[in-house]
């Protein structure tokens, strides 16, 4: 596989992020994304194989902590260490600003990206019940619980 590259995304890269952005059941807006790349006080990084999107991550500076609001990898893409990849610039970014924490949620039934955040050195700090409406199409329509982790940066 060719090695991705990860940089940070600016404005001209909303059309790719949205694209890619689609892939996921439940999408942010094109205004969500569009605000997450003007704001200062928020970090779009983007993995790319010859200028193709292929995985993104949001990340946000809070007062003393920043957290991770977004994330994903192009499900052809997967299991390539791509999402460490990404995870670890991200823990860079909140370095880079002094965070103190790395905060994030997660859905419960997420084993994926619980997986990758264990490894990442997240631990679990609780939950909040029901935070999450069902996914779409989905044919148990209960609300699933968040988990909150975070990692010391
Ligand atoms: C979560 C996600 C970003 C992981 O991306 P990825 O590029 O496949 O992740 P990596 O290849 O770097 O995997 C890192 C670790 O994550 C865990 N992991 C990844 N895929 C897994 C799978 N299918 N089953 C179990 N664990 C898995 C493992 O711990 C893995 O480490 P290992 O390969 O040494 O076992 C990707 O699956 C994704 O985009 N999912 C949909 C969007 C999403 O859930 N985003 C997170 C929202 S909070």
């Amino acid at each position: 596989m060719i090695e991705p590259v990860l940089r940070v995304l600016e404005r001209v890269d909303l059309q790719r992020l949205e694209a890619l952005e689609r892939q996921q059941a439940k999408p942010w807006s094109r205004d969500q994304l569009a605000a997450a790349l003007e704001d200062e006080a928020a970090c779009v990084l983007g993995a790319a194989i010859e200028g193709e999107l292929i995985g993104h991550a949001v990340v946000a500076r809070l007062p003393f902590e920043a957290e991770l609001q977004a994330m994903l990898v192009t499900p052809g893409m997967r299991r390539h260490g791509l999402g460490g990849r990404l995870l670890q610039e991200v823990i860079e970014q909140g370095r880079r600003w002094g965070s103190e924490r790395l905060l994030l949620e997660v859905r419960a039934g997420n084993a994926v990206a619980i997986g990758l955040y264990r490894k990442a050195g997240f631990g679990e700090d609780g939950r909040r019940r029901g935070y999450y409406p069902p996914h779409p199409g989905a044919t148990d329509a209960t609300r699933e619980d968040a988990i909150l982790m975070s990692r010391p940066l």
